[in-house]
């Protein structure tokens, strides 16, 4: 096994704060563990020479494969479900009657993995809207610093998901072709997700502002002043009365500008 300098670890830690806000400071053994076998798989014989050309910045190949060794994108559908319960039962009946006149919702699931969130948004919306849907604009800007996970998202592969509504396994998915015996979304939820690579730590100049963004155990990873910073993003991102969703195991400042509305929900105002 490849053994990591502490100059090295300092090098990594500081490269994935300042870049991407994850902070790794307490995590040495996991970045050792995680790389030493795939850099010797790779021809290194010591992290050093790895992590020059990874800061070189000349080798995107290398910004990836650390993202994909170093970040969790675990997720499923219907996470945190007490999330979808709200969105269905208050914020839902909401947007759909200030937004009546457009009929466009905007909704940003930032940090979105492998789609298995702004799939399940999507169901959610295509659920309440019923028959009207097709008379909305209702598309989801999902976003990631991962364009692993995006093209994954992009033509997905799961198993059927187990704590789901009953009836969306016949409404929203389909067998996969390829004999894989795992299953994809139907057309009309994979064409409302819109996927694209962003990097949270950079500004946020989306041609929209957002009725909702979803960005749920994303910054358990970022210190208190990446997440500040975010939140200030963020809302000034959000439509007046829309929405902010964090993971329940997530807090941000109570001096951030929106309201707590229950736990992990908040508001602009
Ligand atoms: C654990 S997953 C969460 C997925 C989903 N939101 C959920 O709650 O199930 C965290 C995701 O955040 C992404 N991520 C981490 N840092 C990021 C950053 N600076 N910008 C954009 N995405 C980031 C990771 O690539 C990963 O896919």
């Amino acid at each position: 096994m490849l053994q990591l300098s502490d100059a090295d670890f300092q090098r990594l830690v500081t490269f994935m704060r300042d870049r991407y806000g994850i902070n790794l400071s307490q995590k040495r053994l996991l970045i050792n563990s995680r790389l030493s076998a795939a850099l010797q798989a790779k021809g290194y014989t010591d992290f050093t020479k790895f992590v020059d050309e990874l800061l070189s910045g000349k080798d995107a190949a290398q910004v990836e494969f650390i993202l994909n060794k170093l970040t969790t994108n675990y997720t499923y559908f219907m996470r945190e479900k007490e999330h979808f319960a709200f969105f269905n039962e208050v914020i839902l009946p909401d947007l759909i009657k200030r937004n009546e006149r457009k009929k466009v919702l905007s909704i940003w699931s930032a940090g979105c993995s492998t789609g298995e969130e702004p799939y399940t948004i999507s169901m959610c919306i295509k659920d309440f809207l019923g028959p009207q849907a097709g008379l909305w604009d209702t598309r989801v800007l999902a976003t990631d610093i991962s364009p692993r996970v995006l093209s994954e998202a992009a033509d997905p592969s799961y198993e059927m998901p187990t704590d789901i509504p009953p009836e969306w396994s016949r409404r929203y998915f389909r067998k996969r072709t390829d004999g894989s015996g795992l299953y994809t979304v139907t057309p009309e939820i994979r064409h409302n997700v819109i996927f694209r690579v962003f990097n949270l730590m950079e500004p946020i100049h989306f041609r929209i502002k957002f009725d909702v963004i979803f960005c749920r155990n994303v910054m358990i990873y970022f210190d208190q002043e990446t997440k500040d910073a975010l939140v200030q993003r963020f809302y000034h991102a959000t439509n007046q009365g829309g929405y902010l969703l964090i993971g329940h195991s997530e807090n941000i400042s109570k001096n951030s500008p929106y309201r707590m509305l229950r736990p992990a929900t908040f508001r602009r105002e």
